[in-house]
């Protein structure tokens, strides 16, 4: 039998390929991550080429990637049809880019764990220097070193 990217899988069949709950895909299709179809017996039926955006949510999550971002990523993709190789690829450029900065973000994240982060807890020897009485309150709510160096 031959496999098509258009083949159409029951839900319990898409459940089984990728390892996802028919709860968490009803709940991917309501976020418009995902589309089914109705068949004449009104039942959902997935085409094929959904397992790959199944698979990415999955490796996405894994990642801490919020599922905000992957929409984000996801929106460049048809979801009538099967992407194209071409379409993938730019979807491939997206999330290099979203990665990249998550990575620069950690990496920040891990330089100033040692440091002052602008919280107000005034606990790390930096604070009396970088954050003296909480200075920073005035530039907003949470850790404001951190979000000034992302923004
Ligand atoms: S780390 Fe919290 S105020 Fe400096």
């Amino acid at each position: 039998m031959q496999f098509s990217p258009d083949d159409e899988l029951t839900i319990g069949e898409v459940g089984r390929r990728t390892g996802v709950a028919a709860s968490a895909l009803h709940f991917y299709e309501r976020q418009g991550l995902i589309a089914s179809r109705r068949n004449g017996a009104n039942q959902r039926r997935y085409p094929r080429h959904m397992l790959r955006r199944i698979s990415l949510i999955i490796v996405a999550k894994r990642l801490g990637v919020p599922l905000g971002d992957v929409g984000r990523v996801f929106a460049a993709l048809p979801l009538d049809r099967s992407p194209t190789h071409e379409e993938w690829q730019q979807v491939s450029r997206i999330w290099k880019r979203h990665l990249e900065e998550r990575r620069l973000a950690i990496e920040q994240l891990e330089r100033e764990l040692t440091g002052c982060i602008g919280c107000g807890c005034l606990s790390m020897k930096a604070c009396l220097l970088l954050n003296p009485d909480d200075a920073l309150r005035g530039r907003g709510p949470g850790p404001v070193r951190l979000q000034a160096d992302e923004a």
